[in-house]
This record gives structure tokens, sequence and C-alpha cells, in this order.
């Protein structure tokens, strides 16, 4: 999923009907899962290309342009022509929580069959970032091409967005038997499964067939369950900027730790210094390291790795 974000900077209030508050930028970013994570990829030096689509419209072109500067092959972004391309109006309000206001556009239309010309030749890792938020993109037809990049040999990693409460756990029972590493975040897991406790919800995500779990607690750290390991890792301390993005940075980080053939464990930490990195900076991508920045950050830097009590 790509889309684009308008925000404002903090502004002193919510206008009142009829008023204009004048600030001195409004920003346009370029956002969503695949765009987050392949632009993270692009910073740490791997070769990259996003499948999403866009409509035929000035936003569609920024999106476009952005990716191939930051290095990422846009050849399998198909363009709708008749939807517009999904944007997100961020409002930031000051002391207050943001406010978002979102268009699921082109993303709309997005089907499994649309990455397929991207897996005629199987890659070694396929990231899904917004499983369970885009309609036709079902668990069946995922299912399916992840079963193909495995027996390739490649690695399976999929994310979710849980827009509010609803049956997630149907498709979710077809795709993960297929997945190598899912990676919600706590509160997205306690929607899907009404299951609030981290470990309870890797449990759960286990036995529906993933191999490997991570569940992703914020500056709280990360539980991860596998059939080798069974730990809880806190967080990288850095100075706390702006959170957006950090979950699909950390994603990042863990394919370049799959591509590397690190352990589990290097993965984890690996993952946690890109994640790290991003909150640092407002957006998703200028935070993240350059891959000489995070080995030179994990020489200086370590996270203790607590092993579970297995009941
Ligand atoms: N404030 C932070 N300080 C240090 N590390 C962080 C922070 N926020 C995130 N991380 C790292 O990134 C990982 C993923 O973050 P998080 O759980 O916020 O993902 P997410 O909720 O999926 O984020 P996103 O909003 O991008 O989808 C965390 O487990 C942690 O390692
Ligand atoms: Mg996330």
């Amino acid at each position: 999923m790509v889309l684009v974000d308008h925000l404002t900077p903090p502004i002193s209030h919510m206008p009142k009907p009829g008023e204009l508050i004048a600030v001195d930028q409004l920003y346009l970013n370029i956002g969503g899962g695949a765009a987050n994570t392949s632009m993270a990829l692009g910073r740490l030096g791997v070769p990259v290309s996003v499948s999403a689509r866009i409509g035929d419209d000035a936003f569609g072109r920024f999106i476009v342009e952005s990716l191939q500067s930051g290095g990422v092959g846009t050849d399998d972004i198909k363009i709708d022509p008749e939807r517009e391309t999904s944007q997100t109006l961020i409002v930031n309000v000051q002391d207050e929580d943001r406010r978002f206001i979102h268009t699921l556009g082109a993303n709309r239309g997005y089907v499994p069959a649309d990455m397929d010309a991207a897996l005629a030749v199987p890659p070694k890792v396929l990231h899904i970032g917004y499983f369970l938020i885009l309609p036709q993109l079902d668990g069946e037809g995922l299912a399916k091409r992840f079963a193909k990049v495995q027996q390739a040999g490649g690695h399976t990693i999929l994310d979710v967005v849980t827009p509010g409460p609803g049956d997630y756990i149907e498709p979710l029972r077809k795709v993960l038997p297929y997945t190598d590493v899912f990676v919600p975040n706590t509160d997205e897991a306690a929607l899907i499964l009404g299951e609030h406790d981290p470990i309870r919800q890797a449990r759960a995500f286990r036995d529906m067939g993933a191999r490997r779990v991570v569940v992703t607690m914020g500056d709280r750290g990360l539980v991860s369950l596998s059939n080798d390991n069974e730990v809880r890792m806190g967080s990288f301390p850095v100075t706390f900027v702006d959170g957006t993005g950090g979950g699909d940075a950390f994603n990042a980080g863990y394919i370049v730790g799959l591509l590397e053939g690190k352990s589990e464990l290097d993965c984890l930490t690996l993952a946690s210094a890109v994640g790290a990195s991003c909150v640092r900076q407002v957006g998703a991508t200028p935070g993240v390291f350059r891959r000489h920045e995070a080995d030179e950050f994990l020489a200086r830097h370590s996270l203790p790795i607590d092993s579970l009590a297995v009941s």
C-alpha cells in the first residue's frame, strides 16, 4: 500500500468554523507500509521494488518519483484510471494525539494477482505491509503467492493494519501457515484476538501456523516466539521525536537480517536498532540508519534479551 500524507506542523488549536490558521509550512510525504519499508530498505542498501496501485494524478506521480529517488523499483506499480491516489490528512494539534482523515483510493482495487509479474522470478523476500486493510487482498490469494516464494527458497514476512474491530481470524488462518515472520504490534494483535497479553498473542498466532511471531510494543520493545526461541527484548534508548514508520523500519531491519542469513536473535536486534533510528526524526524515512550507521550503532549499544519462562 502506498499513499501520500498531507501533514500540518503542530497548531495551537483546531480551527473553528470559518477560522484560518496560518502555518510556516504544510508537508507532503509519501506513506504506507510498502513505501516506508522499501524506502528504509533502499537506505540500508538492499535492492527492492514495490507492488501497489496509484491513481493517474499528481500525487501518484509524486509517489513514483519519491520512491525512485530513494532507489526503489516502481515497475510493478499499477495506475488505476478509475480511482485517485490514496491520501491521508494528518492534523497535529499541540499536546493532543494526531487526527487522521484517510481515503483508501486506488489501494481499494489492489488484488493478489497484481504481484504476479514481480513474482515471476521469485524474490528472496516477499513482505506484505498492510494485510487486513486492503479489501481485495484476500487470504487465499496471498497464501498462494507466499507458498510460491517459500517453495523457491525465499522468506515471507507479514504485517497488518486493523481498521477497527472485524473478523480478521479467517484470512489470517489461511496465510499464517505460509508466513515465516509475522510482525503485528500488540494493539493490532489485541483487536484480532481479543487477547491483551503479548505472550499469549504470539502463542495464538504460532498456533495458527506462523513460524516466527514478533509482537512489537513501541518503546516497550517486543516479544518473539518460534520453535527455537521464546524471548522478550526491550528497545534501544533514543531521543523520540515522531513514531511514524517505526514498525515499517523495524520490518526493513528484519529483512536485512534474513537476507544476510543472520540468527533469529540477531535479526531482532538489527530490526530493533533500525526501528529505533526511525523515530529520532519527523517522518518515516529521514531518520532511518544507512547500513554502516546501523553497524556502528550496534557496535556501541546492546540490548538485553530475556528468555521467557516456557509454560
Ligand atoms: N520510541 C521508540 N524507541 C525505541 N525503539 C522504538 C520506539 N518505537 C519503536 N521502536 C522499535 O521499533 C519496533 C516497532 O515499533 P512499534 O511497535 O511502534 O511498531 P508499529 O506500532 O507497527 O509502528 P507503525 O506505527 O510504524 O506501524 C519496536 O519493537 C522497537 O524495537
Ligand atoms: Mg505496524
